[in-house]
C-alpha cells in the first residue's frame, strides 16, 4: 500500500499588507454584496474578478423562493466575465461576505460547486487563478490557484480514455 498526502498552502495577510490593487478589488468584491438578492439567508456574498486585460467585473448571489434555483455570487461574476470579456483569462477574484449581524471575521471560502466552475476557468486558459477570501473583517486568505482547495479535481482531461 502506497499514501498519497495532499497539503494546501494558504498565505494568511491584514488589510495594510494587502497591494493596492487587491485593496481594490476586495473593495469591489464587498460593494458587490449590496447587489445580492437574498431574502431567504440574508447572507450576502461579493465577488469581484480581475481579468488580464486589467479590467474588473462582479457578482452577487441571487436567490430563489425555489431555494436549489440560487446562483452563488462566485457563479454569477464568471459568466459575467464570460459574457463580458470572452477570450479573457481571469487573474484574481475576491470574495467576501456581509450578514445582518456583521459578525464574521473569518474568510468565506467558495463552495463546492463554485470551485469546480473556477477549476474550469483555469483549465480554459490553462492558468491559475489567484483567490482573495475575507469575511467580513479580520484575516484575508490568498490561495494562488483553486486546485489548493480542490484537490483531484476533474477536468476535460479526465473525458479523455487513457
Ligand atoms: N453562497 C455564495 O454566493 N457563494 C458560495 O460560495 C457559498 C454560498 C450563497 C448562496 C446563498 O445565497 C447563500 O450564500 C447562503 O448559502
Amino acid at each position: 500500500m502506497k499514501q498519497i498526502e495532499i497539503t494546501s498552502k494558504i498565505d494568511v495577510y491584514s488589510y495594510d499588507e494587502l497591494s493596492e490593487i487587491d485593496k481594490k478589488l476586495l473593495k469591489e468584491a464587498r460593494k458587490a454584496c449590496d447587489l445580492s438578492h437574498s431574502p431567504y439567508s440574508h447572507f450576502k456574498v461579493g465577488c469581484a474578478i480581475r481579468l488580464q486585460n486589467g479590467q474588473s467585473v462582479i457578482g452577487a448571489n441571487q436567490e430563489n423562493a425555489s431555494y436549489p434555483v440560487c446562483i452563488c455570487a462566485e457563479g454569477v461574476a464568471l459568466s459575467n466575465a464570460s459574457m463580458q470579456y470572452p477570450n479573457t483569462a481571469i487573474d484574481t477574484m475576491a470574495i467576501t461576505i456581509k450578514t445582518p449581524t456583521n459578525s464574521s471575521n473569518s474568510p468565506v471560502a467558495p463552495c463546492g460547486v463554485c470551485r469546480q466552475s473556477i477549476s474550469e476557468y483555469e483549465n480554459r486558459y490553462n492558468n491559475n487563478i489567484r483567490l482573495i477570501l475575507q469575511g467580513e473583517t479580520g484575516d484575508i486568505y490568498i490561495l494562488n490557484s483553486i486546485k489548493e482547495i480542490l484537490p483531484l479535481g476533474f477536468g476535460a482531461s479526465d473525458l479523455i480514455a487513457k
